[in-house]
């Protein structure tokens, strides 16, 4: 069972600026996303439009554009799309007890922000300030500490703070969490996150197609280049 069931796009006013010229966004315009499994993926080259989709999902589903829980509304910058103005949520009965909404692009400004609230909070984030620890060892704390069960996660490529291990123990904390009710949207360019159970994959070119794992680029690319680096690099160069 999913908290978000559905995601569609109503047309918008103004269709002549980003993000709305963005291809998978007058894809998303026909075809409404159906979110059957506790966790969703979502893959695509640099440029796709991951992030520009999950912002906005954050923020039709009530997150600060800029990252956190849904009582953060701080911002360091006005770069959020609009387009989650536009998007319609279909939920289902069940309503998370919790979330979060992680940007790796701004979770330094997350950081900055629990601090600034202060009063306790650190307590629910691993104990002490996320700016002394590590970006890998922050956003596990964060997942450890801060994420339970009953929750909606959004995240914006986890990986980008993570050693494979670090992939490895996220993987493991995920399951959990599914095994707990909770529900992942998750943009991620990573084969090993793309591995989680109970999942689907989207991958975003000009439009929204689900895929198997074994068929999602990362993976292919990546276990073609790991079969035989020397191989792929003569290819790749010459
Ligand atoms: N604020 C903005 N104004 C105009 N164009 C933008 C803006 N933000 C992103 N874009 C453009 O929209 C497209 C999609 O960007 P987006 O950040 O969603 O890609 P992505 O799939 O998350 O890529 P990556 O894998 O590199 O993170 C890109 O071509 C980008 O240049
Ligand atoms: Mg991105």
């Amino acid at each position: 069972m999913t908290f978000i069931h559905q995601i569609r796009l109503d047309q918008a006013d103004d269709t002549h600026r980003y993000p709305f010229t963005l291809p998978v966004v007058q894809h998303l315009i026909k075809h409404p996303l159906h979110l059957n499994t506790p966790v969703t993926f979502l893959t695509g080259d640099n440029g796709a439009g991951k992030s520009t989709l999950v912002e906005a999902i954050a923020v039709a589903a009530g997150f600060n554009a800029e990252g956190g829980t849904q009582s953060f509304n701080f911002a360091t910058k006005a770069t959020e799309s609009s387009l989650g103005d536009y998007l319609t949520l279909r939920w289902g009965t069940r309503k998370p007890r919790t979330g979060f909404f992680l940007r790796a692009e701004s979770f330094y400004n997350v950081a900055t922000e629990i601090d600034r609230i202060g009063g306790g909070i650190h307590a629910s984030y691993g104990g002490k300030s996320l700016h002394e620890r590590s970006h890998g060892e922050s956003f596990i704390d964060l997942m450890n500490h801060r994420f339970g069960s009953r929750g909606l996660y959004i995240l914006d490529e986890p990986e980008a703070a993570l050693s494979v291990k670090g992939c490895l123990t996220v993987l493991r904390r995920m399951h959990e969490l599914v095994n707990e009710s909770s529900q992942f949207i998750i943009a991620t360019h990573s084969p090993i996150l793309l591995a989680a159970p109970n999942a689907t994959i989207l991958e975003i070119t000009d439009t929204i197609d689900e895929v198997s794992y074994d068929t999602a680029e990362p993976v292919r690319l990546t276990r073609n280049f790991l079969g035989d680096p020397n191989r792929f690099l003569k290819h790749l160069l010459d």
